[in-house]
């Protein structure tokens, strides 16, 4: 039994689909509630069980409701994808305003923490699993204009290994997975409204060994594998799947 959390879109639906196909029964939450309805009805029509719940992964009273939910209406839970979170856009830091910092921080990273800290337990009594925690390259590497989504991707990276320490006695292992620009709305939206689209996204690419944007599948298959008893004996690690970025 897993949970994605913002699973209406990008990453977040690609695991979805991919955890379903290898035959675990889904539950999709996001504060996109017709789209990730949609997604949940598209899984089932293909075979697979999954359901949706409305959720925002801020929230520290949704997190509960969410966990207790699964448990009445699938009896445990063994993964959590911690996927949903924001770019939050360009800012120098010489006129960042709080807000926005607060704001990216607290979906990309406030929410892992909550994840872990309400998901845990039920994963526990389940006699363990596996969570995964989606940070980015920019938890490795830095990035002009993009403090927060750095600050709280870097979060996420350490946040896992000491999550993954405090719950080895517990059979639950806890990693993150860390894509290079994947084509997903998040990435491709915000080109498409540029002028120069095109020409920044060719620059993106050429910052990519492979010589493209990775595919949400992509990541959807690290993911799985890190669910997976083929990933037993990996706990706290750093799955880098960013076509060579980072090895620059
Ligand atoms: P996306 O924008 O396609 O999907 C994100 C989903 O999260 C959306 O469905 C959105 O409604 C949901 N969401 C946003 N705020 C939420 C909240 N408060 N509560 C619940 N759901 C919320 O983005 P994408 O690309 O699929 O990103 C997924 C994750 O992967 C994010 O954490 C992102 O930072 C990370 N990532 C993405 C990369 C990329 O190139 N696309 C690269 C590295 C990391």
């Amino acid at each position: 039994m897993a949970l994605v959390t913002g699973a209406a879109s990008g990453l977040g639906a690609a695991t979805a689909r991919r955890l379903a196909a290898e035959g675990a029964t889904v539950m999709l939450t996001d504060i996109a509630v017709e789209t990730g309805n949609v997604v949940a009805h598209e899984i089932e029509a293909a075979g697979g069980r999954a359901a949706f719940l409305s959720h925002d992964v801020t929230s520290e009273q949704d997190w509960p409701r969410i966990v207790a939910t699964v448990i009445e209406r699938f009896g445990k839970l063994d993964v959590l994808v911690n996927n949903a979170g924001i770019g939050g856009g360009r800012h120098e830091l010489l006129t960042h305003e709080i807000e926005a910092w607060r704001r990216v921080l607290s979906v990309n990273l406030d929410s892992v923490f909550l994840g872990l800290r309400f998901a845990g337990p039920a994963i526990a009594v389940a006699g363990g699993g596996s969570v995964i925690n989606i940070s980015s390259i920019l938890g490795k590497v830095g990035v002009a204009d993009a403090a927060a989504y750095c600050a709280s991707k870097g979060g996420v990276t350490l946040l896992t290994k000491a999550a993954a320490l405090e719950w080895a006695p517990l059979g639950i292992r806890v990693n993150s997975v860390h894509p290079g620009f994947i084509d997903t709305p998040m990435v491709s939206g915000p080109l498409d409204d540029l002028e120069n689209g095109d020409e920044i996204r060719n620059m993106i690419i050429s910052r990519h060994p492979l010589a493209r944007l990775g595919a949400a599948r992509e990541i959807a298959d690290a993911v799985l594998f890190l669910a997976s008893d083929e990933s037993s004996y990996i706990s706290g690690a750093e799955l880098v799947v960013d076509g060579g970025y980072t090895a620059q």
